[in-house]
């Protein structure tokens, strides 16, 4: 089996900056899912669809461009995080997505991917996987530092408030709900910078494949 990383948490846990850089020092391709929901999100919204039409949604869906996602910079705003929460919660949705992900995690050298649902579901076999986390307050924080210092302008408490709807919706949803798989390893971020969390994430991916490898 090929070397793949997976790495799911809630939002803002690291778990994007993590996997990136696991990339990065194993010379691996990154596939951020969360993208793809986003994009899916921000699709029903330009088309002035409703994101409770599972239907609607999953046609967007099987038309993303993957190509073009990254480069919509609207991506990463509040917005499309919490449309992409919203369409994440439709099987359809998730359906439509999965042959693109997990053929992106097949790839010959293997590949990290990180999101939700990675370990659980798009890649049950992953050699290592990591459930990312950190205290509500601590993500907000970060979240909040990194929206208001590209200009949005939001109270931290309303950021706060996002997160925890954010986590409620992603972890009381029936299909593939945000949840830690049996064998992903724990990594608290609460009390760790990047490179501390980085630091900590690659000891644990040698530990496995170490052992994958023997
Ligand atoms: O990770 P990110 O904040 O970009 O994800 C946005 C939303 O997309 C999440 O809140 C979640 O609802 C959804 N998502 C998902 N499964 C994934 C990745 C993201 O349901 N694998």
């Amino acid at each position: 089996m090929s070397f793949v990383i997976a790495v799911d948490g809630p939002a803002a846990s690291g778990k994007g900056t993590i996997a990136a850089r696991l990339a990065a020092h194993y010379s691996l391709p990154h596939l951020d899912t969360g993208l793809l929901y986003r994009a899916v999100g921000l699709a029903v919204l330009d088309a002035g669809g409703s994101l409770d039409d599972g239907t609607e949604a999953a046609r967007r869906a099987q038309g993303l461009n993957v190509s073009e996602i990254a480069r919509d910079p609207r991506l990463i705003d509040r917005g499309a995080g919490e449309a992409a929460s919203r369409v994440a919660g439709h099987p359809e949705v998730r359906a439509a997505l999965l042959m693109l992900q997990q053929n992106f995690a097949r790839q010959p050298g293997g590949a990290v991917l990180d999101g939700r649902d990675i370990g659980t579901v798009i890649a049950p076999d992953a050699v290592a996987k990591l459930y990312v986390t950190a205290a509500p307050e601590v993500r907000a924080r970060r979240r909040w530092t990194q929206l208001t210092g590209r200009g949005e302008v939001i109270a931290f408490e309303e950021m706060l408030a996002d997160i925890m709807r954010r986590d409620e919706r992603d972890a009381g949803r029936g299909a593939a709900p945000m949840v830690q798989a049996e064998d992903a390893v724990l990594l608290d971020t609460t009390d760790l910078g990047i490179d501390a969390a980085f630091d900590a994430a690659r000891r644990i991916v040698e530990t496995k494949r170490v052992r994958h490898v023997l």
